[in-house]
């Protein structure tokens, strides 16, 4: 039984779903369960038609909420599946609400757990996705990493070695099965912009948006580079929220989008001359296209996008980022490799050990 349930789960399972198909329902037969964390068509249902994710079996329909209710809710809506199905496995992605309260559902009933992108530690127990990293790698089964300074975590957390998996990152599968395809929309062409000639932000952090003063304070430095490159941002439904709320809806003169398909935001990340951004997955995508990233917060989970990558880690002082702004405009990232296993394989490498395993344990 593999688990989704907001934006940043459904380019992870898609090629994990689609590597079980290609093997036959004879060797796996998965059950897709939806938490409906993320339940907006333009934040769940474009995903799964770009990129050709089968329609989820289950919903469990939770919808927003506070942590503690929107964590409870999956709890408590998991267990009866988890029991009417009796998987061999349950699998989660990621770091959101709904990968720990699935995993705690189904190690609870004694079913074991693969956390696919196991290990990323920012060491900011503040961001909700911190705890739900560290909880659920502490009681998963089989842990699944994305690159070396995850096993280091993990070991260093009294995980055995002996469960954890390096298997590079199956949204990078994704990444590069999909890039053709959104190299030919015409994305550009309708928002009037030009190759390489404009930043792609997006912003929705509750550390960047909930606190209105560093969300004005941003928004005022954003506006000031866009007088010096276009910013294109599609905008989050909490940030959309923050603005309303405590701007006034006052967004300024950037470009302004809805929240944009999986496809549309690919073809605007790979022509950006530059990406700003608090997201985990945009850093780690961003990497992958050699496309200059400027990461809004004070740590990553993801050191390698750094190390070997084009991302710079700004911190959350928005004169900062205008600093790094101009920097990154005078001298680009020259030097930058695709780190070790993000080459479009990843999924089978994860389906592979898991298929061998689950036939030791039958
Ligand atoms: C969640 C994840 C975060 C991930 C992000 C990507 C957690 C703790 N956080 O944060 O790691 O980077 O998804 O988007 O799980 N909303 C809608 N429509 C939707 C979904 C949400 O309008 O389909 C609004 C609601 O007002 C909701 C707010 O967005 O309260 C926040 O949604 P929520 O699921 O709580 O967390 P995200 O901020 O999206």
């Amino acid at each position: 039984m593999a688990v989704a349930g907001a934006r940043p789960n459904f380019m992870k399972v898609a090629p994990l779903m689609a590597d079980f198909r290609r093997r036959g329902r004879e060797r796996i037969a998965p059950i897709l369960v939806h938490t409906g964390q993320h339940y907006a068509p333009e934040m769940s249902d474009a995903f799964f038609r770009d990129l050709g994710i089968p329609e989820p079996e289950i919903n469990l329909g939770v919808g927003s909420g506070s942590h503690a209710s929107q964590t409870a809710q999956v709890l408590e809506r998991m267990e009866p599946v988890l029991k009417e199905h009796r998987p061999d496995a349950l699998m989660v992605v990621g770091d959101v609400n709904s990968t720990l309260a699935a995993t705690l559902a189904a190690v609870k009933l004694g079913i074991p757990v693969a956390h696919v992108e196991a290990g990323l530690r920012s060491f900011d127990r503040e961001m909700p996705e911190e705890i739900n990293r560290v909880l659920t790698d502490a009681v998963s089964h089989w842990l699944f990493t994305t690159e070396e300074s995850a096993r280091e975590n993990l070991l260093r957390e009294g995980i055995a070695a002996g469960r954890i998996h390096f298997v590079g990152n199956v949204m990078i599968d994704t990444l590069l099965a999909n890039l053709d395809r959104a190299r030919k929309l015409d994305t550009l062409e309708r928002l009037a912009i030009e190759p390489r000639g404009y930043a792609l932000l997006t912003l929705h952090r509750p550390s960047n948006v909930d606190d209105p003063s560093q969300l004005r304070g941003l928004m005022n430095v954003l506006e000031e580079i866009h007088g010096e490159l276009p910013i294109v941002f599609p905008i989050h439904p909490r940030t959309k929220a923050a603005i309303e709320a405590n701007l006034d809806g006052t967004i300024g003169s950037l470009r302004t989008t809805e929240p944009l398909g999986y496809l549309e935001f690919l073809q605007l990340m790979a022509n950006a001359r530059v990406v700003l951004t608090d997201s985990g997955g945009i850093q780690e995508e961003t990497t992958a296209l050699g496309i200059d990233c400027l990461t809004l917060r004070d740590t990553t989970e993801r050191p390698i996008t750094v190390s070997k990558g084009t991302n710079r880690l700004v911190g959350s002082d928005p004169a900062a980022l205008l600093i790094a702004f101009r920097e990154v405009i005078k001298s680009p990232s020259q030097d930058h490799e695709a780190p070790p296993g993000w080459d479009g394989h990843a999924a089978a490498r994860v389906v592979d050990i898991l298929e061998r395993d689950l036939k030791g344990l039958s």
